[in-house]
């Protein structure tokens, strides 16, 4: 199915069971501790010995040898793989680093052996023999050094243009009334979710199952068989349970590669589980930025010049952290100008953390807008509505969707008490706490992309579901249900979904906030293909039949909908594609956040008080699910606000504080009160189901609202993250 023109009212528009806010369907399982994660497969894959990986001591050098001896005579040791016995590996398409070092290491702890063995205490112990030789180079490492250098990024497919512009910013901005030009760091970020990285590979002959913990089934299976120079129908890919990814499980890494070199070696089902301190440094993580803001103003706050330059660094084929993105769209402005710089560092591989690109972006752009406010001695969210505008400001012939920013700050400010901010900065006590207000705008992109599904009816009346969508935490099973259930006119107990496996139709899969309006379009796709097969059945015509309370109406008549499949299955299959409406509207989330701060006057400790996320985000499928998107963003951006931070050794290059004792996420004790509240909104331009996602609305400026909160504490601005004690004592 095509869905090239804004969408009129269809089966959905019935909002029986989409927009409720049902609780999650494999919740059950969640708790219960009974839902079946990558490394706890061990009904399917009974038998699997354990890899243990042992990661590079070196950040950039080559390995001179490797002496696996030792390692290979120890108890239960079954295989050890490592580059000299790995043959040629290729690697996949969405991440350049390389799943095994060698005869180059590229960063510290990159994978240099799998040691397989009948325990993983044995294979941990036997890792601890392997005797690699190296000799180390130069690296780079430390992005304030390499900036000045930096050159733009080479275009390429997820990379966004290297430099944008409109007007003239340089003139623009020198002939201003009142001027900003400021400088503001964002540190390298750990994705940290509670699942590790694992897999388990199995060999079947020349096919290989992988369960594995990922994000999109469809990059990995791809990248997987080219990898390991085989054929994607070698591959296939299962993941029905995933604890968390933020963007870190995009596609497969060392341990579904290694598992599945392991288990090809050890001619045995072998699992991988990259142990927590090995994480930080192998994988991938969100990369620091510098970003510079000038922003040139009339004295009553129009903008009439905006610049925004970023700068960040990222292995060989890495791609830039598109900082300035939040930049080209969010206020007016006649001219403008954006900027990428993209140093080589030899660090592990920067990459997509929930929502790359805004997250960082708007942790310096919203504290610069608070900056330009005081100076103008204007109201923050003045500010903010007085640059709104309704069409995309680099291309102002292409209008927003919808686009209820105002709306968002509006009512955030009424209903967070925002008039009862503190005038001046620093001018509130209660007791030993400095009490501030913050408040920033939200934005991140609402992509949409290709999903396919598959669903039948059976004689009982059930329906099932096949797409190989995945459910990272987010409530896909759920949304899906309804979806199912909506456009078949069942409850959702009567939808049974499956997800997570490669041998059904493939989805748009989980990220960039596109997986829910995305797979839930492609459910609808299907769901109108298996309408059209029971009306058939019928002898109905599927345009003006109506299926609702298990029923299908038409002509007077009225049968039940497991009538249709008395003597067989009936099944629907098709994909939603996309025309040209993402290019002719500019399809984006907005939000606005409201925070209240006490700030220690003697420590400086900081501890948020309160936090308020006002959201227009298109028809919100399930309140529960999406409030829960809200509120984990705005605490991941309490994390950035406050202590998330790896911090560079400059000189043994790599990322010291590697693992959860030394790189801090918020606790509950961090996280007090949280409120998110969603505009009504339709984006008839997005889907048959009018929606858009919310997976990475809420961090995108939450931790500029409290950083903002923060300053008007204590009338310390801090512009260089995370707003540590030190900082401001
Ligand atoms: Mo995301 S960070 O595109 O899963």
């Amino acid at each position: 199915m095509k869905f090239d023109k804004p969408a009129t009212t269809n089966p959905i528009d019935q909002l029986k069971v989409v927009g409720k806010p049902l609780s999650r369907v494999e919740g059950l399982l969640k708790v219960t501790g009974t839902a079946t994660y990558a490394y706890e497969q061990h009904a399917a894959a009974p038998n699997a010995a354990y890899g243990y990986v042992l990661g590079a001591a070196i950040p950039k050098g080559r390995i001179d040898s490797i002496d696996i001896a030792r390692a290979r005579a120890a108890p239960g040791v079954l295989a050890v793989v490592t580059a000299d016995n790995a043959g040629k590996l290729d690697k996949g398409e969405f991440y350049a680093a390389r799943a095994l070092a060698g005869p180059d290491v590229d960063h510290y702890h990159q994978a240099v052996a799998l040691v397989v063995a009948e325990t993983f205490e044995q294979a941990r112990s036997a890792a601890q023999l392997i005797a690699v030789r190296y000799t180390r180079s130069a690296g780079a490492f430390d992005l304030a050094a390499a900036k000045d250098t930096a050159p733009p990024p080479k275009a390429a497919k997820f990379t966004p243009p290297a430099e944008t512009g409109i007007g003239d910013f340089a003139s623009a901005y020198a002939g201003a009334a009142v001027k900003l030009d400021q400088y503001y760091t964002t540190p390298d970020q750990a994705h940290a979710m509670m699942e590790p990285h694992a897999s388990i590979a199995s060999w079947n002959g020349d096919q290989l199952t992988l369960w594995t913990a990922i994000q999109q089934i469809n990059w990995g299976g791809r990248d997987l068989a080219k990898t390991l120079g085989i054929a994607p129908t070698k591959v296939r890919l299962v993941s029905p349970y995933i604890g968390g990814g933020f963007g870190g499980k995009g596609t497969i890494l060392c341990d579904a590669v290694l598992a599945a070199l392991g288990a090809r070696a050890a001619k045995r089902p072998v699992k991988v589980a990259l142990q927590r301190p090995l994480m930080f440094n192998n994988v991938t993580h969100r990369p620091a930025t510098i970003q510079r803001l000038r922003i040139g103003a009339t004295s009553t706050g129009e903008i009439v010049a905006i610049g925004h330059e970023s700068w960040s660094g990222n292995i060989a084929g890495g791609r830039p952290e598109a900082a300035t993105a939040p930049t080209r769209l969010l206020y007016a402005g006649a001219n403008r100008m954006t900027r990428l710089r993209l140093a080589h560092l030899d660090l592990a591989e920067g990459s997509a953390m929930r929502a790359p690109g805004e997250a960082p972006g708007m942790m310096a752009l919203e504290i610069a807008m608070d900056e330009l406010a005081e100076q103008l001695k204007l109201d923050p969210v003045e500010l903010r509505i007085r640059n709104d505008i309704q069409v995309d400001p680099e291309n102002p012939g292409r209008p927003y969707s919808q686009r209820q920013l105002v709306q968002c700050l509006r009512t955030g400010a009424e209903r967070f008490g925002w008039q009862k901010r503190p005038q001046r900065p620093a001018s509130r006590r209660d007791g030993r706490w400095l009490v501030g207000y913050g408040v920033a705008a939200a934005i991140r992109g609402a992509p949409i992309t290709t999903s396919a599904a598959r669903v039948r009816l059976d004689q009982r009346g059930v329906i099932t579901v096949e797409t190989d969508m995945t459910d990272i935490g987010t409530g896909s099973y759920t949304i899906i249900a309804q979806t199912a259930a909506e456009m078949m006119g069942v409850t959702v107990e009567q939808v049974v979904v499956k997800l997570g496996d490669s041998r059904f139709p493939e989805s748009s899969g989980s990220g960039g906030q596109w997986g829910a309006a995305s797979s839930t379009a492609g459910v609808y796709a299907a769901c109108v293909k298996l309408r059209e097969a029971v009306a058939k059945q019928l002898g109905f015509q599927a345009d003006d039949a109506t299926f609702a309370d298990g029923q299908v109406r038409w002509g007077g008549r009225s049968v039940p909908l497991a009538y249709a499949a008395r003597t067989r299955e009936l099944v629907g299959e098709d994909k939603m594609e996309y025309g040209e409406l993402s290019k002719q509207y500019a399809q984006q989330t907005f939000g606005a956040h409201f925070v209240e701060v006490a700030v220690d006057a003697a420590t400086g400790e900081v501890r948020i008080r309160r936090m308020l996320a006002v959201c227009a985000a298109g028809r919100i499928l399930n309140p529960k699910t999406a409030r829960s998107q809200i509120i984990g963003g705005m605490t991941m951006g309490a994390g950035a606000a406050l202590m998330e931070h790896m911090v560079v050794d400059h000189k043994l290059g790599f990322f010291v504080n590697h693992d959860l004792a030394g790189y801090e996420v918020p606790v509950h004790a961090d996280i007090p009160h949280l409120d998110a509240i969603f505009l009504d909104e339709v984006d008839p331009t997005m889907s048959p189901l009018k929606a858009k996602g919310v997976g990475e609305l809420g961090i995108s400026g939450a931790a500029a609202a409290i950083a903002n909160a923060i300053y008007n504490a204590t009338g310390v601005r801090v512009r260089d993250y995370p707003v540590t004690l030190d900082k401001l004592i």
